[in-house]
């Protein structure tokens, strides 16, 4: 039990009570509707999902729970979900941004040593880096060595000084330890040059690791320096053509798109992310006047590199070299960029140039003509791939024929239907088979998907009151009660009760959370390992004195803890402000029944228990016995029964299995 409260434990770097001010400021409805228009509907507010493509609104958002549940795609989650969803913020960044909206005033509390420690270990390698960039800036613009290697190389390849100036280009002088001496000097720790990767270190001493080179300072999304690109100026011979600061805790590899600080807005305007290879590829294009250009730095794309796309926007184009590398990168991000809902094009750069040299050559009107005239769809484009490897092979043809019907048919959304029509036809054409034939291919692959999710719909609307979800009848509605007689539905009531009137008197002496604590101390009663962990987190926050409530759980750190609660609230069936009207006011109020439902929930666990007691105690029946066990086991056995009896009569008119 104990390790399971560890590991509840989080180190919170926002004061728990910052937390409170701003979860007690969020309107959710306030929040939501700034990214979506939501419209009035009874108690909640509907909208267009923004995370599926939809038309008619089943995005529906509770301001009573706080909550929010699209009932086409499934996505349910709080306001801070929301934010770390749609935005794509950390749950820190989340409270943040929500803390600025609504005037708290953040405060930072005490840290676990290790965050700390990496947290300033991250600030000053920014502000070393920072350092270091200007420091190689001067170089290139003020050293006579920068001016005559440096500045002639990046002049010759057709940089201009707003260019060099705008991506903070420099240079590092080619003796041993410029650098390194002047940070020592300037009280930079050997520690963290080292770190950096600015320095190295060999047998006590300091050197630059980037002697002789150009230098691309790489940016995050705020405009930091997080590392560095060195290029050795003109042929690379002998050593790398580019060195990289290693990994530390800034520069996460994986993570890096260059020049996303640059293109940010640039891809908002047109809607479209271009992505090449090379840092001279994304400052080239931007010279010539295209701006939403970023580089996945020569690897293959990463997920996290995508998602970072997808923040910004839908489309994106990749814009590589036309040789094989090039190609097999393109198509190695294809599946992910796919998975990530990304529209994918693709455009190959010809004649063994890159986007760099190619922009050089033809210049900007014609590059961007290319690029749109070449844009090809990524299925089209691995279409043509195939069918070069199948060649005349029939058979591998009818099953390259089978394998786009099938990819095509996943396309059936109804918005996309021209989309799906468009590759229909493009494919027929390349394949060089009849549309009408294919049509009907992808026509039997879109009834075959259709028949399975039918299949499986009916298996999940059978499973209906057995397969407790997000929002469904509300446990404490009698209907459901007696319907859902199950384990899990009684557990989830005791929560449920536990989180509603936890802080309620349950006698002058006790709260209704003291008196539930109480009665059950031991959570091996609970099938459902969710609810003992809000259980006993609800337990560690009272005894903590916290007043905890739904919300504590709807915004912890924890996801896990604020999914589990989502399920236990709801939102379907909740009575409409008219329904008090209607009745002329006399409705009971839920409120005042709050004791006699704590009390029956107990009861129904208590009558587990003993059931479970029974059960267990009949297996020992079984087996053989000496009188005296025999006569022992035969009384607890009547016991017990007598207490289910008299359970079942105090639990009154609601049947029990
Ligand atoms: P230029 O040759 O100056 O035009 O640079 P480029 O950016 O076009 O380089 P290239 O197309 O050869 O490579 C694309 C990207 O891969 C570069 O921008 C680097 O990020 C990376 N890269 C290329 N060569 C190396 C290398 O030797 N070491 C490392 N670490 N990265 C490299
Ligand atoms: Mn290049």
């Amino acid at each position: 039990m104990n390790e399971t409260i560890f590991t509840l434990h989080f180190f919170y770097v926002i004061s728990q009570q910052t937390i409170q001010q701003i979860q007690s400021r969020i309107d959710i409805i306030e929040i939501i509707g700034e990214f979506i228009k939501l419209k009035k509907r009874g108690a909640n507010y509907l909208g267009l999902c923004p995370f599926h493509g939809e038309k008619t609104p089943s995005f529906t958002v509770s301001p009573a729970k706080e909550i929010y549940k699209c009932f086409g795609c499934g996505r349910s989650g709080n306001t801070i979900g929301f934010l770390m969803e749609h935005e794509k913020y950390s749950y820190v960044e989340a409270l943040k941004w929500l803390a600025n909206k609504y005037n708290v005033e953040i405060e930072e509390t005490a840290v676990s040593p290790e965050v700390k420690l990496q947290q300033q270990l991250a600030d000053s390698l920014y502000i070393l880096n920072g350092f270091a960039g200007n420091y190689f800036k001067e170089q290139l613009w003020h050293s006579e060595d920068g001016q005559a290697n440096a500045m002639s190389y990046l002049k010759e390849r057709g940089f201009t000084n707003p260019t060099i100036e705008k991506f903070q280009l420099g240079y590092c002088l080619p003796q041993r330890d410029a650098f390194a001496q002047t940070a020592i000097k300037a009280q930079y720790s050997t520690e963290y040059l080292v770190k950096s990767g600015l320095v190295v270190e060999r047998d006590g001493n300091f050197y630059d690791n980037y002697r002789g080179r150009i230098i691309f300072p790489i940016h995050n999304n705020t405009g930091k320096i997080i590392g560095f690109g060195a290029r050795v100026i003109g042929k690379a011979d002998k050593a790398p053509k580019y060195i990289n600061t290693p990994e530390n805790e800034i520069y996460i590899k994986s993570k890096i798109l260059y020049g996303s600080y640059f293109a940010r807005q640039a891809i908002d305007r047109n809607d479209e992310c271009l992505l090449v290879e090379g840092y001279t590829d994304v400052i080239s294009l931007h010279q010539a006047g295209i701006e939403n250009v970023v580089a996945s730095g020569g690897t293959s794309l990463t997920i996290d590199q995508l998602r970072i796309i997808k923040k910004y926007t839908n489309n994106l184009t990749i814009v590589y070299d036309g040789d094989n590398a090039g190609i097999k990168a393109a198509k190695r991000g294809l599946d992910m960029a796919l998975e990530e809902g990304l529209q994918v094009k693709l455009v190959l750069i010809p004649d063994n140039e890159d986007p760099d040299s190619y922009v050089n050559k033809v210049g900007a009107d014609q590059f961007k003509e290319f690029v749109k005239e070449n844009k090809k769809d990524i299925i089209l484009f691995q279409l043509e791939i195939s069918l070069k490897e199948v060649g005349t092979d029939s058979s591998k043809k009818a099953a390259l024929v089978n394998e786009m019907a099938e990819t095509i048919a996943k396309i059936n959304k109804v918005e996309d239907f021209t989309r799906q029509q468009d590759y229909i036809k493009q494919c027929a054409e390349l394949l060089r088979i009849e549309e009408s034939g294919l049509v009907n291919l992808v026509n039997k692959f879109i009834r075959e998907k259709v028949t399975k999710e039918e299949q499986k719909q009916q298996a999940a609307s059978s499973n209906e009151y057995s397969e407790p979800s997000g929002f469904e009848q509300p446990v404490d509605d009698f209907e459901a009660a007696t319907l859902l007689n199950k384990d899990e539905l009684q557990e989830r009531g005791l929560i449920k009760c536990l989180i509603e009137y936890g802080q309620k008197e349950w006698d002058e002496e006790q709260k209704v959370a003291d008196y539930i604590f109480y009665e059950i101390d031991d959570t091996g009663l609970f099938e459902n390992q969710e609810l003992v962990q809000l259980f006993l987190q609800y337990k560690e926050w009272h005894e903590q004195g916290l007043e905890p409530n739904s919300k504590s759980f709807l915004y912890a750190e924890n996801r896990m803890l604020s999914e589990a609660i989502l399920k236990i609230l709801d939102m379907k069936y909740e009575l409409s402000p008219n329904w008090a009207s209607h009745f002329d006011g006399k409705i009971p109020e839920k409120d005042a029944l709050y004791k006699e439902e704590t009390l029956s929930t107990l009861l129904y666990l208590k009558l587990r228990k003993i059931r479970k007691m029974i059960e267990e105690n009949q297996r020992d029946l079984e087996k053989p016995h000496t009188m005296e066990e025999l006569k022992i086991l035969l009384e607890t056995h009547k016991h017990l029964k007598d207490m289910e009896t008299e359970l079942t009569k105090t639990v009154g008119s609601v049947i029990i299995r």
